[in-house]
């Protein structure tokens, strides 16, 4: 069975953006993969956290990763920082890659750019995601488009460390493919009120997102308030309509409606009628996950969801580990 890594920072609450970029894709894609998601918190600290709330924050993911329908039957649900293989496998990731390939990520330079004081972690934060994703032969990775560049980076990596390490036609790590939801179908939502801008759950304009724990009220302001343009037309024009258009892409994504049919739709309609109905479906899909998640946040079973996420992981990364420390000549032969 083919292997699918992938992982969201606990870097405040998740957004919509996380949802339809990244979680949807995990659920659709589990009955057919043997998959391991990550709670990427080692991630998260590349940027100042109060760790109280990081803490609050890495369970609540997890909940929530439960809540829109992560079968912990059928895939691994872990914490980053409990499985040490992926701090030890990021060190010599670090010490394979080329400092200017990491100068050139435009994550790092949008990232630095907002710092006062810029850590070597931001810099230093794409081999470690290569190393999560290398640690579990991973074959695919679904992610937003934000982390295209960061795949490729990978994939570089994947090749340059087998052809220095290992012996000709074989290889010690694999090459994973990026899988990213087409253009009108999620793989980048928009700022609610700069939709010219990636939505993130980081952003200090708290209108800017629909966060996953998001109250109904809260929900139906944020989607009045969405900026859209003059013209009073529903079209998909991401180009030149982008706020309109990404409102489109979310409603589509929450419901069995396609873009065109609600173009159709509301094609006699105004803005305000498209929106109201808009934050009825957003609510109405997101009550049940709501539900779901207050029933695992505090119960036992989250932690052992957890923990048996964290053995399984381990397992398997671990066996990576060796593998990579072998080829570069870490520590000394392992006995048979
Ligand atoms: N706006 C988005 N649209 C579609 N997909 C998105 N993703 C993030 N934002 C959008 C995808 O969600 C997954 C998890 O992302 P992450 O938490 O690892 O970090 P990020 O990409 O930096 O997401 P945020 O929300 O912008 O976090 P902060 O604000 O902490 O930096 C990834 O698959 C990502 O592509």
């Amino acid at each position: 069975m083919e292997i699918i890594f992938s992982g969201i920072q606990p870097s405040g609450i998740p957004t919509i953006g996380n949802y339809i970029g990244a979680m949807k894709q995990f659920v659709d894609l589990q009955k057919e993969y043997k998959c391991y998601f990550c709670i990427v918190d080692q991630h998260a600290i590349t940027v100042p956290q109060d760790r109280i709330k990081l803490r609050e924050q890495i369970l609540q993911l997890a909940a929530l990763y439960l809540a829109v329908g992560i079968d912990p039957e059928q895939a691994s649900i872990f914490i980053q920082s409990e499985v040490p293989a992926h701090s030890e496998a990021a060190w010599i990731v670090q010490c394979n890659t080329p400092l200017g390939e990491l100068e050139r990520m435009t994550q790092f330079k949008d990232k630095s750019q907002k710092q006062v004081s810029v850590n070597a972690g931001l810099l230093t934060y794409p081999p470690l995601m290569v190393a999560d994703i290398i640690l579990y032969d991973t074959n695919l990775v679904p992610v937003g488009e934000d982390q295209k560049q960061h795949l490729e980076l990978t994939r570089d990596f994947v090749d340059r460390f087998n052809s220095r390490y290992a012996a000709k036609n074989q290889e010690i790590l694999v090459t994973p493919e990026v899988k990213i939801p087409e253009k009108n179908s999620g793989g980048r939502i928009m700022s609610l009120q700069e939709p010219t801008k990636k939505m993130s759950k980081s952003d200090d304009n708290a209108k800017g997102f629909i966060s996953m724990l998001d109250d109904p009220k809260t929900i139906a302001k944020k989607i009045r308030s969405a900026v859209t343009d003059s013209s009073g037309v529903i079209e998909y024009n991401p180009e030149e309509k982008p706020g309109i258009s990404n409102l489109l892409v979310i409603y589509s994504s929450v419901t069995d409606f396609t873009i065109d049919e609600l173009v159709e739709k509301y094609k006699d309609s105004g803005y305000g009628d498209f929106k109201a109905d808009l934050a009825e479906a957003v609510v109405t899909w997101i009550e049940p996950i709501h539900e779901r998640y207050n029933h695992y946040l505090h119960s036992e079973e989250l932690h052992e969801i957890l923990d048996r996420g964290a053995l399984e992981a381990q397992q398997k990364a671990n066996k990576t580990l060796q593998k990579m420390k072998n080829a570069v000549g870490l520590g000394r032969k392992p006995k048979r």
